[in-house]
């Protein structure tokens, strides 16, 4: 299906630099995933031009002339990731948000947490005082047009820590990873604010949603910001659709062109059997009989740990059957 041109055409990528609230160049029912994050009304400054400390009324009126046209636009079936947070003094505005989405037209199927910072690892912007605690994760709303949803969790899912599991509730060694998303954020919000964009998300959240989707083609960002979600289509082959309506073009491009890189999955066992293998390696009774050193399958598991740590080379986007396997698995085979 041909769409008109774009103001920005990168590969299989479309961005159209006006409001989403009309989308008079997608067709009805062409779309099968939009991933988004709406502007949150909370003062950020993604433009002179644009006020992001509306009446709640006309922001929420924006939020569902957009919702709208994500509703007509998507297929039957198809799903609506919808990214939204609180912030630490500012809770209930996404419940709010989902709400709207449901009024026009949307039902919920399941929310997810997205944890974008975990005992040291990650960013968050801390809330002022020592009354409240810091807002470290966001929702995304999984919306679907019309049910059932068109989704198989497992092609992002992950290997088993215990591989006796194997076997036991299904063949492979491939698992559901749960509705609580660990991305961390590898960058402040001062960091991209001097990349020129104050709120995008890490390109894995909209790469995690659309992989989830079966046989999906083509992908819709209503509130395309930096490109995210259209960078994490490209690297899956997507066709991808992206709206910008305070568009900085430059910006969007270098998104564009930047490879994606997906941090390998690291089961938290696994890491942890490792770092005793490693302690007990270096410790002073090492290489003696008593007590004894680390078994060769505690070994082998510990250098197989730390060669994940290494920066990964390539794209690494392992599709169905993708999760990586561990050294047990691998000599089973
Ligand atoms: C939270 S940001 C999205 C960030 C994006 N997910 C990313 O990773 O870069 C919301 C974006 O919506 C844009 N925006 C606001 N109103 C809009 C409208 N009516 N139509 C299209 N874009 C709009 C803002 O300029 C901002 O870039």
């Amino acid at each position: 299906m041909d769409l008109p041109a774009a103001d920005l055409h990168h590969g299989r990528q479309r961005l159209y630099f006006h409001s989403s609230e009309a989308m008079p160049e997608v067709p009805d029912r062409s779309v099968d995933v939009v991933v988004t994050s709406p502007p949150y009304n909370r003062g950020k400054r993604y433009h002179p031009r644009y006020s992001d400390r509306q009446p709640s009324d006309s922001y929420h009126a924006l939020l569902d002339r957009v919702f709208r046209e994500c509703y007509r636009t998507l297929r039957p079936g198809g799903t609506f990731f919808l990214n939204v947070g609180d912030s630490g003094t500012d809770q209930g505005k996404a419940e709010a948000v989902v709400r709207t989405a449901q009024a026009a037209g949307f039902h919920r199927h399941q929310t997810l947490i997205w944890v974008k910072s975990l005992l040291g690892r990650g960013h968050f912007t801390p809330v002022r005082g020592e009354r409240n605690f810091s807002n470290v994760f966001e929702y995304v709303y999984v919306l679907v047009r019309d049910p059932p949803p068109h989704l198989d969790v497992l092609r992002v899912g992950i290997p088993y820590a215990d591989k006796s599991n194997v076997g036991r509730y299904r063949s492979s060694d491939l698992r559901d990873a749960g509705n609580v998303w660990f991305i961390p954020y590898s960058e402040t919000t001062g960091a991209s604010v001097k990349k020129g964009h104050e709120a995008p998300f890490p390109v894995e959240l909209p790469l995690r949603a659309l992989r989830c989707v079966p046989g999906a083609t083509r992908a819709l960002d209503p509130f395309a910001g930096t490109g995210a979600t259209l960078a994490a289509a490209e690297a899956l082959g997507m066709e991808g659709i992206g709206y910008e309506a305070f568009p900085r073009p430059e910006v969007i491009r270098r998104r564009l062109e930047t490879p994606v890189h997906v941090p390998p999955v690291l089961l938290l066992p696994e890491l942890e059997r490792a770092l005793r293998t490693l302690g007990s390696l270096l410790s002073p009774s090492a290489g003696r009989e008593e007590p004894p050193g680390p078994s060769k399958d505690r070994w082998e598991e510990a250098r197989y740990v730390l060669s994940r740590l290494r920066p990964e080379r390539g794209p690494g986007l392992p599709g169905a059957t993708g999760g990586r396997r561990g050294p047990r698995s691998r000599r089973r085979t």
